[in-house]
């Protein structure tokens, strides 16, 4: 486990209440899996809980990592003022993210993700590009102002959008959207990240194929000690065997653990 006191390079709100901030500093040399999380101390003495929040980008050849969160508290809102040149306290990259291994050039790539749950996409969508495979994106929204990279996700692949007031795209969540995908179209892998609604329609779907998913969970020590981000192993008829998200996922295999 690596920590550093990382340096804000810019930060930048994209939509209300989602931030981009990117960060330099020598831990981007250990960053190389997408959907690898930070666990950040904000500088605020009465902010005592590092946040996790996973990585959006990695640009190793300017040592600097990108990182999109939502507001949703004092942590989140604290994070959100700090600007160029201050420093933050970070611990990682954390956790076990995307296998990229089980695809191969030339190959299919299906990329779902919702809300705050796309961030760490963009990451995965570019190394899967990089490889030569070739991605489709469906991504689910609230409404149209809280979309964020669209531009940047377009230069990658095909993008389907659905949001849920109609404002952009599909009018509905994104099982509704993978509804509308081509029947013939049938990807190799499938990857996703966002709220259980969303996994539990991609694990509908495709529990039976090549298909991997990211788990939220409330974490503390974001390092596999204090148990409290554990999920449970969907194998075990005694409901007994519990996995940690933040060391053993947050990625797992789908039809792996129980939403
Ligand atoms: Fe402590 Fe996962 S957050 S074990």
């Amino acid at each position: 486990m690596l920590q550093e006191i990382m340096t804000v390079v810019s930060q930048e709100q994209l939509a209300p209440k989602i931030f981009e901030m990117r960060l330099t500093g020598e831990l981007v040399k250990e960053m190389q899996t997408p959907d690898q999380f930070l666990h950040l101390l904000v500088p605020r003495k009465d902010l005592i809980l590092r946040r996790p929040i996973s990585i959006a980008e990695i640009i190793p050849e300017r040592q600097e990592c990108v990182i999109i969160y939502r507001v949703d508290g004092d942590g989140t809102a604290a994070m959100s003022e700090l600007m160029a040149g201050d420093k933050i306290d970070v611990m990682g990259p954390l956790g076990n993210g995307y296998p990229l291994d089980k695809v191969k050039p030339g190959e299919k790539a299906l990329i779902i993700g919702g809300g705050i749950g796309v961030p760490p996409l963009y990451e995965l969508s570019k190394q899967l590009v990089a490889m030569g495979v070739k991605v489709q994106h469906v991504f689910g929204f609230a409404t149209q102002e809280v979309i964020f990279y669209e531009e940047k996700f377009k230069k990658l692949g095909d993008v389907l959008y659905s949001t849920d007031d109609g404002s952009y795209g599909l009018h509905g969540h994104v099982g509704m959207a993978l509804d509308t995908l081509d029947s013939d179209y049938v990807p190799d892998v499938v990857y996703a990240c966002g709220s259980r609604g969303l996994l539990m329609a991609v694990e509908n779907r495709y529990e039976n194929s090549n298909a991997y998913f990211s788990l939220e969970a409330r974490m503390a020590c974001g390092m596999g000690a204090c148990y409290a981000c554990v999920c449970h192993k969907k194998d075990d008829p005694t409901g007994a065997t519990s996995m940690k998200v933040c060391d053993e996922g947050p990625v797992f295999k789908v039809g792996e653990v129980v939403l």
